[in-house]
């Protein structure tokens, strides 16, 4: 059973230095523990309002193609909280600030900012574009969001969520709903459920955005009973966590098939009553419409909980990967 009380050996931290973290599916459930163990800490540390300078000296680049409001903001905050310094990249392609406008290729973009930076964070809307950051840099890269691929450090802070919420995810029926097609979220926290014995996984979308079968590999392959349905009804009332998420409107080839599907999934006041007691509902936000805001009122609604969770966790990833904490 995991401890968050407890801070893990040096031997656990590090492994971490130096490495990329580009997806979930490549660390074990150990590492994986091990990031929480240290979110737990700078938790406290934020808590009791210590100044922490794990991070005096070190520059983070922020390299954001795409529009971010919780990650960019929450790898800055934990960057400066860390007594760390940020440079930033934030950009999309309607507005483009860097030489991105030029014509200048990632590749090149990367060996030029890996010489200012001890830690690049790099969101992008071209999937596996992770792969050629972490080829062409040499200090750490983590993926911030490459397409509707990866989202690895939203997985993280989204385990941590459901280890304080509820204890442990072994046991439980999860149920994600929504755009489980384009949604990289979920892609990376079905990676990390894997790694736990949980009681069964509902997949809920309407058919378009169903989940490709590849994402679910590794909870196939450990046998655990996965159920797709295309109700909000069947989900929700069987399900201990709740992980909405939104249609994701910029990943469509078609804008008429967005308008088509983009209201099917909500969850409204009415549905909180059909929650087994003590459910939680999650969503990695930002929400258009497909929670009303009713639904705020109900104690297991901890999505902004997650959110601010996303602080400590992405702490913890920058320290580790730059070899930035000492017991
Ligand atoms: C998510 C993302 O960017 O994939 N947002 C986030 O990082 N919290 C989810 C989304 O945009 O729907």
């Amino acid at each position: 059973m995991l401890d968050l009380d407890f801070m893990p050996s040096q031997k656990e931290i590090d492994v971490f230095a130096g490495r990329d973290i580009l997806d979930i599916a490549s660390l074990s459930k150990e590492q994986i523990e091990t990031i929480m163990k240290v979110a737990a800490h700078y938790e406290r540390a934020l808590h009791n309002r210590t100044r922490l300078y794990d991070m005096d000296g070190k520059v983070m680049a922020a390299l954001f193609y795409e529009p971010s409001t919780r990650t960019r903001l929450s790898f800055e905050a934990a960057m400066l909280r860390l007594g760390g310094n940020v440079i930033t990249v934030s950009e999309s392609n309607e507005s483009k600030t860097s030489s991105s406008a030029k014509g200048e290729t990632i590749h090149d973009a990367i060996s030029v900012i890996d010489n200012y930076c001890d830690v690049i964070v790099c969101r992008s809307p071209i999937n596996d574009v992770r792969y050629v950051v972490s080829q062409t840099a040499t200090v750490p890269v983590i993926n911030a969001g490459d397409g509707s691929g990866q989202h690895p450090s939203q997985a993280l802070l989204d385990m941590y969520t459901i280890f304080k919420e509820k204890g442990s995810p072994d046991g439980l029926t999860f149920s994600l709903i929504g755009d489980l097609k384009y949604g990289r979220t979920v892609h990376s926290l079905v990676d990390a459920l894997a790694h736990y014995d949980i009681k069964k996984l509902v997949l809920a979308s309407p058919k378009e955005l169903k989940m490709p079968t590849e994402f679910c590999e590794s909870l196939r392959r450990k046998g655990t009973i996965i159920e797709e349905c295309d109700n909000i009804e069947d989900a929700v009332s069987q399900s201990d966590v709740i992980y909405m998420t939104r249609v994701q409107m910029e990943r469509f080839p078609d804008k008429d098939e967005y308008n088509r599907i983009k209201d099917c999934f909500i969850i409204k006041g009415e549905h909180v009553k059909l929650f087994p007691e003590g459910a939680i509902l999650l969503h990695p936000l930002p929400r258009v419409n497909e929670i009303e805001i009713e639904v705020d009122n109900y104690p297991g609604a901890a999505y902004f909980r997650q959110a601010g969770n996303g602080l400590p966790t992405r702490m913890a990833m920058l320290a580790l990967v730059t070899g930035s904490i000492h017991l």
